[in-house]
């Protein structure tokens, strides 16, 4: 369930009968838990019900709670803190009612709730981890957002019922243009902008017939009225009960707008979302939460995309909004030097390219009104109206309902700000009309010439065609009210990987990229945004810019081939390594992001790296997001540092026929049983699966062919083979005893390392294999010193693959040539090298101890410190041995690995590698 279907469903509770017997599963039914588990909850027989007090309802590691009779909520409550079951059975929530009233405890901070049990629904924000959702405060204390966002979204679904053809796409513009409006005057009646409390919709309610049939004329009449200036109406015969609504215009209401037709349901869910208090709105969570309804796809994530102040303040913060507040702490109480920052924040201008529904806009905004009325205050102008130019802050969005909220979002922002800062009349007075509208522009940024639409210096804005054809946009051209002095570019534009991008996309990409690279295919969609703000910033003076992206922006392949595109036009100011970026989807596990903010090469000032809550000041920032000066890690052939040679395993290309089960190599006869060897690749290994293979040598082909089964499999084979597309794997139907590719030279035993793995393990899973075991898709090295073990085993080594080789969603990549070639290790001593292999030798030792445990089992995050401590010891020494040859000491954190190792790396590329050992050929065609 998601949190606005867990609101509509909790909602539905408290409105009905107050039932003491069914409350407490019905409670927990609102909040996503399935028919069986209510109905063990209930049974008298099951052990699922773990309370301890009569009629008390406890579910494990949730909720305890108890109905009890009228007047001792409070009481119970204590009973429920105090019962020794609350604290066995690791219980977030207490909760007790009597129908009358409702009190809640969540154990973990002490957080309560006490209201009246009608009024519980207001809460359910504060019980969203019962159904797994973890959420910031902001959202629970601010039920409000999801409410109307679920009420809107029924009204939009029933809208596109009752008015088919509205559906396609150029209906759909006026549609959400209409729930635009809607929202606005929702917001209005409830804020005192239309003169008295609740008008909009007790006109609605009045006017319009109980069967629905005329609601959009009624309404079409009031927006009317708010498109008419007041002088006007008379000749334009605005009727008597819409005349009482004050001019609106600013292009919200400008324009004929069809008013879709409403059902009795429609109607009836219209007045239900006027009713909700619309004064509560927060236009940065509202906005984000909304988009979602004007989108078929994006529907079944309602109400989950919510950004997270804190995290966009990650972005404007070190962008600029720092800078803003250390020149206000420097001003004191400095008229003149208070009033020349006033001054230059009224010439700021902020662009988010990909603004959503704008909420890095509405948060700048609001960040920079908090900072101007201090200026105010200590100047003694505490009454002075913003200078702040609303429309100073602009944004490019692909989506239109999600541009049309945007606008709105910042309306309501500044109207909020007024209130807050210069009461609620003066608001009134400065909000209308609407004096300005689209400067949202509604289209592609990727297409958009972002110069012409926000030049730098200048007030005009040049006319713009999103293609070469100059189709013109629907937008008005508007110029700014204030010169520009400085240009910010920030939010946080859609990752798509490489893989994922639509055709559309592509040639987005191709458009933006192709006279400067020919790698760009292999981007990620976000790049396409961070080049096109690097050339903005290196062609104007006074511009940075920062957005979230995903981490593997500084991971992989693709640093070395994007970063040297930007680096060229902009250095790096500031990085925020990588933190998690959750939205409100149930067991959420968030994004990893970093934010990456570019400033001019000319800026002198030192970079900043915020790494948790440590901030350092460093000289510059490589794109890898270490200190240091740009340094690309490239594949190599061979090994940097003076260690064993890794080779990529054998492929079989046999469709399975050379491959056997444990019980089909139990059943082979005597003659065939001789070539059978154990095969490893990732599954095999990590999760402990028994399989093997046929090894036949070219030299034992007769003997082998004895064996009828052997026959009847070489058979199938070459069938398999001589089917394949691909001509030289169809050629090898003529040696179907052996696998296609090998690559594993003479050997005794190998270290097999999986190409990718799981990022939540600890560490890499690499091991050593019995004897005569061949390896398969994945990577090994062959007779190699087990010491090479312990340094694939080590965390040093995960945070250099994780970087330097980037992830596969969410597994790391491995990659021989990129990741272990390059991986930089000090010369080790004899005494080094002993030391380690006995690190290795320890855990294989310990994972022995814990046979016949998989490598999955054991390297489960949440298992291994508990159930395999023994493994968790040995890779703990493994660590502090191999860290104090590279430093001395254990490493602080992540940071200070990844930053040791590419000091490393750098020294090392720039002479010839340690000693290298002569390379063995990569035996394709050769058998063991
Ligand atoms: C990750 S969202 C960020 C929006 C907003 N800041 C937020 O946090 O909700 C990215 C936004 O970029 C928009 N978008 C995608 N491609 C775009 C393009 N080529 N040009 C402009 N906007 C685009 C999407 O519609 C989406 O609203």
């Amino acid at each position: 369930m998601n949190a606005v279907e867990i609101e509509e469903a909790v909602s539905r509770l408290a409105e009905a009968p107050f039932d003491p017997e069914a409350f407490p599963f019905a409670f927990l039914e609102a909040f996503g838990n399935k028919p069986t588990t209510l109905k063990r909850l209930q049974s008298k027989s099951s052990s699922s019900n773990q309370s301890d007090l009569p009629g008390g309802v406890l579910q494990r590691n949730n909720i305890h709670l108890k109905v009890c009779p009228e007047g001792e909520v409070t009481a119970t409550l204590t009973v429920l803190r105090d019962s020794p079951a609350t604290a066995r059975q690791k219980v977030k929530f207490i909760l007790a009612t009597d129908g009358k009233s409702f009190e809640s405890e969540n154990l973990a901070d002490g957080e309560t709730v006490a209201c009246n049990y009608p009024d519980f629904h207001d809460h359910f924000g504060f019980f969203l981890a019962l159904a797994g959702i973890t959420t910031v405060k902001q959202i629970r204390e601010n039920a409000f957002d999801i409410k109307a966002t679920g009420r809107l979204n029924r009204l939009y679904i029933e809208l596109l019922k009752d008015n088919p053809g509205w559906d396609k796409a150029e209906r759909r513009e006026e549609l959400n243009h209409f729930m635009a409006r809607l929202i606005f005057c929702f917001f209005a009646e409830d804020t005192n902008i239309f003169h008295s409390d609740g008008l909009f919709t007790a006109t609605v309610q009045q006017m319009s017939d109980r069967d629905s049939s005329n609601t959009h004329e009624v309404l079409s009449e009031m927006f009317r009225a708010m498109s008419t200036l007041p002088k006007s109406r008379e000749a334009a015969q605005i009727r008597n009960w819409a005349n009482v609504f004050p001019y609106v215009n600013g292009g919200l209401f400008s324009g004929v707008v069809e008013v879709p037709r409403f059902s009795k349901i429609a109607r009836s869910y219209l007045l239900h979302v006027g009713n909700l208090d619309w004064k509560k709105i927060n236009p940065d969570i509202f906005g984000s939460m909304i988009q979602a309804v004007a989108e078929d796809e994006d529907r079944g994530a309602l109400g989950m995309h919510y950004t997270s102040r804190p995290n966009i303040l990650k972005v404007l913060n070190p962008l600029f909004l720092d800078d803003l507040r250390t020149q206000l702490a420097v001003a004191g109480d400095n008229a003149r030097k208070l009033l020349n920052l006033r001054q230059r924040m009224a010439h700021i201008r902020v662009f988010d390219p990909a603004c959503g529904s704008g909420n890095f806009l509405v948060i700048a905004y609001k960040e920079m009104r908090a900072i101007e009325v201090q200026i105010n205050r200590r100047r003694g102008e505490d009454n002075l109206r913003t200078t702040i130019p609303l429309t100073n802050f602009r944004g490019i969005e692909l989506r239109h309902f999600s541009a049309e909220i945007a606008r709105l979002a910042l309306v309501i922002a500044k109207f909020q700000c007024d209130v807050l800062y210069l009461g609620q009349q003066e608001a009134r007075i400065l909000f209308l009309p609407l004096e300005r509208d689209n400067w949202i522009t509604c289209g592609n940024a990727l297409c958009l010439d972002w110069l012409s639409l926000f030049p730098p210096t200048g007030t005009g804005v040049k006319l713009h065609a999103d293609d070469l054809f100059s189709t013109p946009l629907d937008q008005t051209e508007i110029d700014f009210e204030t010169e520009g002095c400085e240009t910010y570019i920030c939010g946080n534009p859609p990752y798509v990987g490489d893989k994922k991008q639509s055709l559309s996309q592509k040639s987005d990409m191709k458009n933006v990229f192709e006279t400067f690279t020919s790698r760009w295919k292999s981007f990620d969609y976000i790049c396409g945004f961070v080049f096109k703000a690097a050339l903005y910033i290196s062609a104007t003076d006074n511009s940075a810019t920062a957005f979230v992206s995903t981490n593997s922006i500084s991971q992989g392949m693709q640093v070395a081939q994007f970063w040297p595109l930007i680096l060229y036009r902009a250095q790096i100011a500031f990085a925020t390594l990588s933190f998690k970026w959750s939205n409100l989807a149930a067991k959420n596990a968030g994004v990893t992001c970093v934010v990456v903010g570019l400033s001019h090469r000319s800026r002198k000032e030192p970079s900043k790296i915020f790494d948790g809550d440590v901030v350092r000041e460093v000289e510059s920032i490589s794109p890898y997001l270490t200190e240091g000066s740009p340094v690309y890690v490239a594949a190599r052939q061979q090994p940097i540092s003076d260690v064993s040679e890794m080779l990529l395993g054998n492929f079989a290309k046999d469709g399975g026929h050379l491959l056997l089960s444990n019980a089909e190599q139990r059943a082979l006869d005597g003659h065939a049983a001789r070539f059978v060897r154990p095969i490893f690749g990732a599954r095999e290994f990590i999760q402990g699966v028994q399989r093997f293979c046929l090894w036949i040598k070219d030299d034992e082909v007769e003997l082998a062919n004895r064996s009828e089964e052997v026959r009847s499999r070489m058979r199938m084979v070459a069938e398999a083979r001589a089917k394949s597309p691909k001509e030289a794997t169809a050629a090898w139907s003529k040696n179907p005893h052996r696998f296609v590719e090998i690559r594993s030279p003479d050997y005794r035993n190998a270290i097999l390392v999986p190409r990718v793995s799981s990022e939540e393990r600890p560490y890499l899973p690499v091991g050593l294999l019995p004897p005569r075991s061949v390896v398969t898709e994945a990577f090994a090295l062959y007779d190699a010193p087990l010491w090479n073990m312990a340094l694939i085993a080590s965390r040093i080594h995960l945070v250099w693959i994780a970087t330097v080789c980037g992830k596969l969603e969410t597994r790391y990549r491995y990659s021989n040539t990129l990741g272990w070639n390059t991986f930089p290790v000090p010369t080790l001593t004899e005494q080094n090298k002993a030391d380690l292999t006995r690190c290795a030798e320890d855990v294989l030792l310990a994972r022995e101890a814990h046979f016949p445990a998989t490598i999955a089992d054991m390297y489960d995050p949440e298992r291994m410190d508990t159930e395999f401590p023994l493994v968790r010891a040995a890779h703990d020494r493994n660590d502090e041995t191999l860290e104090r040859i590279y430093i001395g000491r254990r490493f602080k954190n992540d940071t200070e690995r990844l930053e040791k190792l590419f000091e490393l790396y750098t020294r090392m590329i720039m002479k010839p590698a340690l000693s290298i050992k002569p390379a063995s050929s990569k035996t394709k065609g050769s058998n063991p």
